[in-house]
């Protein structure tokens, strides 16, 4: 049985998909009771907890743990995630981090480089996926953009950008967990080579056949937004540190990891745009 941890967000749905898809058992764990589609068994509790980790770890051999998006407890919720495995016995520890977390000016970055050396001291056998930015997550502004053909973003329209599609990382995430030859292993995850924000427009022009137009949101406005439809501080300014990094530095990364994993180039992220399409 593998555990997953935030299973009910984007990434712990797709990775529990990619493992049903290979008849792996999964227990799901989210924080309130809802459904997780092909998870065999679901567990309700709070990452914070210890107690909750003893109880979602027991009989299961391996786990995958996902962070909650933009956490700030997300150190010690590591610590107690690697704390909970080797009391356990857990033979295989996946760490989904993320793409260059030795950024300290990233906190949720650098906060998962934090927990892979926790990780790597613990003596755990582990393997750590680093995923660039989703292509998934344009969709919550898929409907503006086919409407209206507005591509808004808080950094400049230059900012390069590589991104990689969901289901990829998650193939590769069961793949891991299914295969020998990844324990001691580090996977930076990218599926595309750096886009400017024009680049993924005219991509996305392409695929639903209108002009679409990148545009920078001023940072003032999209504070204010954010604020207004409650986004707590810790997150707020966690964002606002990684559209300022992306701005002067964009988030760059190579393809090749992927392929050798996948056998096969990664998906275009045109791919996954005519998806939305369909
Ligand atoms: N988005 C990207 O492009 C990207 C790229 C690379 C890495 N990542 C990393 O991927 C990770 C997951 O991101 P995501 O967007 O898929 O996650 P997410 O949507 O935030 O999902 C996390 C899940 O955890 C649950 N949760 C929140 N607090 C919890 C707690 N204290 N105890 C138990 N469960 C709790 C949430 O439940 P509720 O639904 O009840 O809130 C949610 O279902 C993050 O660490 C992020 O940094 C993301």
């Amino acid at each position: 049985m593998v555990l997953i941890s935030g299973a009910g967000g984007k990434t712990g749905r797709a990775v529990t998909r990619a493992l049903a898809l290979r008849g792996v058992a999964v227990r799901a764990w989210v924080r309130r009771g809802m459904a997780v589609d092909g998870a065999a068994e679901l567990i309700v509790g709070d990452m914070n907890d210890s107690a909750d980790w003893q109880r979602a770890l027991s009989n299961c051999d391996k786990l995958y743990h996902i962070c909650p998006n933009m956490h700030e407890d997300e150190i010690e919720i590591g610590r107690k995630a690697i704390t909970a495995a080797k009391n356990a016995g857990i033979s295989h520890f996946v760490y989904h981090s993320v793409l260059h977390p030795q950024t300290q000016a990233m906190p949720h970055h650098w906060n998962k480089l934090l927990v892979e050396e926790m990780l790597l001291m613990s003596g755990l056998p582990f393997t750590i996926l680093q995923p660039t930015a989703y292509v998934q997550n344009i969709r919550a502004q898929w409907q503006t953009i086919v409407a209206d053909g507005d591509f808004a973003m808080p950094y400049p329209v230059t900012t390069r950008i590589s991104l990689v599609d969901l289901c990829d990382v998650a193939a590769v995430a069961a793949l891991v967990l299914t295969q020998s030859g990844h324990t001691g292993a580090t996977y930076e995850l990218v599926g595309s080579e750096p886009l400017t924000q024009v680049d993924v427009a005219a991509l996305i022009g392409r695929v639903i056949g209108r002009n679409v137009i990148a545009r920078e949101v001023p940072l003032s406005d999209w504070e204010r937004n954010a604020r207004a439809a409650g986004l707590n501080e810790y997150a707020i300014n966690t964002l606002l540190a990684m559209f300022r990094f992306y701005a002067d530095y964009g988030l760059i990364g190579s393809a090749t990891a992927l392929s050798r994993l996948l056998d096969r180039k990664p998906t275009p992220i045109t791919t996954v745009f005519t998806r939305w399409s369909a």
